[in-house]
């Protein structure tokens, strides 16, 4: 259960229940302030100018509202938004289709940007810079390229793993934006957001409980709301206080700080086989079986957060937080140097 419950990509029958959520002005969208303040510029000055806005590229874990920015981007500017995904565009051709039938202005959102096909990639540099469109004509000897004028569109790149993005890609967007976690009292807004949509009774104290452990993610807050508010309804009197959402969170068996299964995983690595590290990133990839990009883009920054991990030139320590958490005796060695570790 509690996989299910903490797992941080949307499964499909979340992408509903996600969308009526879903913020649609930038006034809406809670936190990531410096973002905000940059998309908010951009947007307002190429409304002025008429322009449809510059290509940008929005990096960060799953969860923290890539999509939704890519869909309020489109809003903003009046604009239709046309979605696809990396892995969706297999061949030319499939990408040359969308981009011939944009419209003037319109925001083509591309998510997973860096799973594009090497091949996919090359037709998107001149339509990104110039709006034009290379199409090869016929085959053999007597094949010729020629050149289509494309409607003037707005690229948004979504990616959990800006570091794969190629240098000739990632150059050519106008605005490049990280999204972080979300600090606790962001995400009680957006907890609190979201019960006022949902017409969920929810107090102060109850918002809290659940935006703590919602792994400084709002796709986990919003999921959390959603059992807790379950749990009220049957097993309470359907208001969510601090208590209800303490019981309702105890059955479903979320981690108090919010960790998921992963995120426990490369603690217990790191504090039971390798004595608290430092470890290297590969070797720890290795003893929870993800990707060393994966951990590093998509699960590190959430333990650094709250503060149960630090990045040392010799490789990854679990701090005495992390030991207190798994409730694993600190190391002797560690033990003396402990005053230095917090
Ligand atoms: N800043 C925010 N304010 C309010 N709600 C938010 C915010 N960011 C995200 N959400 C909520 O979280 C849900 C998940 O966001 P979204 O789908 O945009 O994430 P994502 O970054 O695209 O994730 P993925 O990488 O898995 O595609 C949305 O449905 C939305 O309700
Ligand atoms: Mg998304």
């Amino acid at each position: 259960m509690t996989d299910e419950v903490l797992a941080i990509a949307a499964d499909p029958e979340e992408h509903q229940a996600e969308s009526s959520l879903r913020p649609k002005t930038l006034d809406e969208f809670v936190g990531q302030p410096e973002l905000k303040e940059h998309l908010g510029i951009v947007l307002e000055a190429a409304l002025e100018r008429s322009e449809p806005t510059g290509h940008l590229l929005l990096c960060g874990p799953p969860g923290l509202g890539k999509t939704t920015l890519a869909h309020v981007v489109a809003h903003q500017m009046g604009a239709s938004i046309r979605q696809t995904s990396g892995p969706a565009l297999e061949r030319a051709g499939d990408l040359a289709a969308i981009l011939t039938n944009l419209e003037d202005s319109d925001v083509l959102f591309i998510d997973e940007t860096h799973r594009l096909p090497r091949v996919v990639e090359e037709v998107l540099y001149p339509a990104m810079e110039d709006f034009q469109l290379d199409l090869v004509i016929g085959k053999g000897p007597s094949a010729h390229t020629i050149r289509l004028d494309l409607p003037r569109f707005t690229l948004v790149g979504a990616t959990t793993r800006a570091g794969l993005i190629t240098g000739p890609l990632r150059s050519r967007f106008e605005l490049i934006e990280r999204l972080d976690l979300y600090p606790p009292d962001d995400l009680e807004l957006i907890v609190r957001r979201s019960a006022r949509i949902l017409g969920i009774e929810l107090d102060e104290a109850g918002a809290r409980t659940i935006a703590r452990r919602a792994r400084g993610t709002p796709r986990i807050a919003n999921r959390l709301l959603r059992r807790v508010r379950d749990y009220a309804q049957v097993r309470a009197s359907g208001a969510v206080d601090e208590d209800v959402a303490r019981r309702a969170l105890a059955v479903f068996r979320v981690d108090e700080r919010g960790l998921d299964k992963v995120d426990a995983a490369i603690l217990d690595a790191l504090v039971r086989r390798f004595g608290g590290g430092p470890a290297g990133l590969s070797t720890l990839a290795v003893a929870v079986g993800e990707e060393p990009d994966t951990i590093e883009d998509v699960y590190e920054p959430f333990l650094l957060q709250i503060g149960f991990l630090r990045r040392t030139p010799r490789g990854r320590v679990a701090t005495l937080a992390a030991f207190e958490h798994l409730g694993a005796p600190l190391p002797e060695a560690r033990k003396a140097a402990s005053l230095f570790d917090q």
